[in-house]
């Protein structure tokens, strides 16, 4: 697998020292609230478990799958589709959506929304990448770990292929 990587851009130990920083901010905001973070599979997983794990008060976890695709040759548009929705009621719930990147914005627009429409208290997004350059939707990550310029970029949840989400850090790919 390591072969294929081109460039380490974020290591597994910066990783793990940012992280660790944005849960001390969540830890801050949300001390005494009910909170419950929802995150969006597959990318999510890997930051949302070890996020998570820095929390050291009562939290529900629950997760999302949203299905992003791009459309045909008449309608090219990239889409969000959400495939699997919480199980958990998050009505009079503070809420946080943790996702690997916000790129376009569409996956989590489609998530807010739906979300949304259980009437939580609140809710704020937090991602490991923020590409900021790609943006479509008017979404804003309220907590966010790196800046990342436009390059495609695999590891700590990523893929390509259904691949590469198992490496500690993360990369671009040879091409
Ligand atoms: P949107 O565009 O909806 O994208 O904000 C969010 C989802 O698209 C995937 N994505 C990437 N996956 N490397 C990846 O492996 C990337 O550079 C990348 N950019 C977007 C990802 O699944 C994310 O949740």
């Amino acid at each position: 697998m390591e072969a294929e990587i081109e460039k380490v851009i974020l290591s597994e130990a910066a990783i793990k020292e940012r992280v660790q920083n944005i849960a001390k901010r969540i830890v801050v905001d949300y001390e005494g609230k009910k909170l419950t973070v929802i995150g969006v599979l597959n990318g999510g997983l890997i930051f949302l478990a070890d996020l998570i794990r820095h929390i050291p008060f009562t939290v529900k976890i629950d997760t999302v799958r949203v299905n992003t695709y791009l459309g045909d040759a008449t309608y090219p548009k990239r889409e969000a589709d959400i495939v699997d929705n919480i199980r958990l009621k998050v009505k009079g719930e503070h809420v946080i959506v943790v996702d690997d990147i916000l790129d376009t914005g569409k996956t989590l627009a489609k998530t807010l929304q739906m979300i949304k429409e259980q009437n939580p208290l609140s809710i704020k997004i937090c991602v490991l990448l923020n590409k900021r350059a790609r943006r479509e939707e008017n979404v804003v990550a309220d907590y966010s770990c790196f800046d990342i310029e436009n390059q495609f970029v695999v590891g700590y949840g990523l893929d390509f292929d259904n691949k590469y989400r198992n490496l500690p850090y993360i990369a671009v790919l040879k091409t």
